[in-house]
């Protein structure tokens, strides 16, 4: 298949960052960079012995301030499959709940000889901040409603799996907008490569001035999947509201869930969801079930994507001779 990052700008062999913070400063060609080398290590993801030693003698601490699952195991996974050293910390049963302050705790871990560190926090900027605070590579896992990166590159690489061309592709991001990082940082990321975007949700999950960042706004789901070639579900974030934006699940599936008809009204149609899916909310459950819901496969892309994310920021900064591109061998 011709992926959709072979494009002029496909020669880069390092990335220009120190650190991933978040994709509106990433350029098309660090992100192509991260999704070709992405498809290398995930050929090391289908063998018997599924590691490398890549990253040997390098130390990642994944530092989760909010519950997560998916993203916390996937770059432990990537970590491990890398050979590097990897240790965890999250809030609960830390000294956080002891009254420490987040720049002490970090500053704690950076003394234990910590070269890089993924951090999930609840609230936005945290990531940048902890880059002014210590000496560490920082990747973001997720910062309140600002972004996530590593999230959006798992999304990109598997449309590329379905799409040989970032241009001109129509993908809509249907749901809760207002306090999805998944949805910030794809816009960027996919404004970046060529696509094109429209948003979808009830206009209390949709503000007002996100028009700004060029994208096309909908409150009509069957309006907003007429041409569209990948439809993103996103959770309503509860835990992000202080109010109710939606007068009842139920009400919200029947608006802007999709459904089985969907799919057979649109035969071409691909379905995408972050994780964790609310079956018979954002997704009918046997939407999920479909071979054309693609969830699964974003899960095991994002363990190569996270694995070319740390491969790429560890080289773009050290001695190493890593040059010659990842050693898959
Ligand atoms: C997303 C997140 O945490 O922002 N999930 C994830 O990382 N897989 C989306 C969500 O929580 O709904």
């Amino acid at each position: 298949m011709v992926h959709a990052d072979n494009a002029p700008d496909s020669s880069l062999r390092a990335l220009r960052h120190r650190h991933l913070l978040g994709l509106s400063t990433y350029g098309s060609d660090e992100i192509r960079l991260i999704l070709r080398t992405a498809r290398e290590f995930r050929s090391v993801l289908d063998r018997p012995i599924r590691r490398v030693p890549t990253l040997r003698g390098v130390t990642v601490a994944n530092l989760f301030f909010e519950p997560s699952t998916r993203t916390r195991l996937s770059f432990e996974l990537a970590a491990k499959r890398l050979s590097a050293d990897v240790v965890n910390f999250s809030t609960a049963g830390s000294s956080v709940s002891k009254g420490e302050t987040l720049k002490d705790t970090v500053r704690n871990i950076e003394a234990m000889k910590v070269d890089m560190a993924v951090v999930r926090h609840a609230s936005p900027g945290v990531p940048h901040f902890l880059t002014r605070c210590v000496d560490v590579q920082v990747v973001n896992a997720g910062d309140g409603a600002h972004e996530h990166p590593s999230q959006a590159l798992l999304d990109l690489l598997t449309m590329t799996e379905h799409y040989d061309s970032f241009d001109g592709l129509n993908v809509t991001i249907i749901g809760d907008i207002a306090h999805s990082r998944v949805a910030r940082s794809n816009i960027y990321g996919l404004h970046t490569l060529g696509a094109n975007v429209t948003l979808c949700g009830p206009p209390t999950l949709v503000p007002v001035d996100i028009r700004a960042l060029g994208v096309r706004v909908t409150h009509s789901l069957g309006d907003a999947l007429e041409g569209c070639d990948v439809a993103m579900s996103l959770r309503i974030q509860l835990e992000r509201q202080d109010a109710s934006l939606v007068p009842s699940t139920r009400e919200y599936h029947d608006r802007f869930g999709i459904k089985l008809r969907d799919l057979e009204r649109h035969p071409d149609l691909i379905v995408m969801h972050p994780g964790p899916v609310n079956r018979g909310v954002e997704l009918a459950s046997d939407v999920v079930d479909h071979e054309r819901a693609i969830i699964l496969r974003q899960v095991t892309n994002g363990v190569a994507v996270r694995m070319a994310i740390l491969y790429l920021l560890a080289t773009a900064t050290r001695a190493h001779d890593m040059s010659a591109g990842p050693t898959v061998s």
